[in-house]
């Protein structure tokens, strides 16, 4: 029998601790899902429809038949990773642990619909290797910062500009655009519905 993708390449744990391989096969977890598991990876900035679209894709998956399932960063920071602030370090963190997820949810033959700001190439470039390059989507919600600024749904543009909230990204913290993402998606010129056509069409492509 053959061991399941999720090799033992992972660093921690110290001299006491072993890789314990499984007995599924990735391709035997394929057949019985029925599917193709995948990493879409949408980053862009706070207020740019990440979430929206993410739960938007989430469910259109769903009623196609497919299992997915969806990654927020906001709600993985209230739990999971309640522990880490915003200072570059805790944004890798959080992005560390979360790819970590995203691939278990892969093994476990999920869709994983991600929706982090993620603004470093760097991180980006590190969820891609803990995902793996065959699973990994990356997805450019490039809504143009002065619309997720007017559009504020949260008030947190105006907070940072009043100097309330330390490392804003896109006020006072980088944003690093993908360079060659597979799909960049403006939610300011396209509507919902239009993104989330556009990512089906790809998906499309790779989930058989
Ligand atoms: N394609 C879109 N067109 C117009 N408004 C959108 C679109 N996508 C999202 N929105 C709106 O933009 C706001 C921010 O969306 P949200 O998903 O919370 O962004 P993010 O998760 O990237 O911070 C919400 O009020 C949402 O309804
Ligand atoms: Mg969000």
């Amino acid at each position: 029998m053959t061991t399941t993708s999720n090799t033992g390449d992972a660093q921690g744990g110290g001299a006491q601790v072993f890789w314990h391989a499984g007995l599924v096969s990735a391709e035997e977890r394929r057949l019985h899902g029925g599917q193709r598991p995948a990493t879409v990876w949408l980053t862009g900035l706070s207020g740019a429809g990440k979430s929206t679209l993410a739960c938007a894709l989430e469910q259109r998956l769903i009623q196609a038949g497919r299992s997915a399932c969806v990654l927020d960063g906001d709600n993985l920071r209230l739990r999971l990773n309640s522990d880490l602030g915003f200072s570059a370090q805790d944004r890798q963190e959080n992005i560390r642990r979360s790819a970590e997820v995203a691939r278990l949810m892969n093994d476990a033959g999920l869709i994983v619909v991600c929706a982090f700001i993620s603004p470093l190439r760097a991180d980006r470039d590190m969820a891609r290797r803990i995902i793996g390059e065959d699973n990994f989507v990356e997805v450019h919600v490039s809504t143009p910062r002065t619309v997720c600024e007017e559009r504020d749904p949260k008030g947190l543009y105006k907070k940072a500009r009043a100097g309330l909230i330390p490392e804003f990204t896109g006020v006072s913290a980088p944003y690093e655009a993908p360079l060659l993402p597979a799909l960049a998606l403006d939610g300011g010129a396209l509507s919902l519905d239009a993104c989330c056509e556009r990512l089906l069409s790809h998906l499309s492509q790779r989930l058989a």
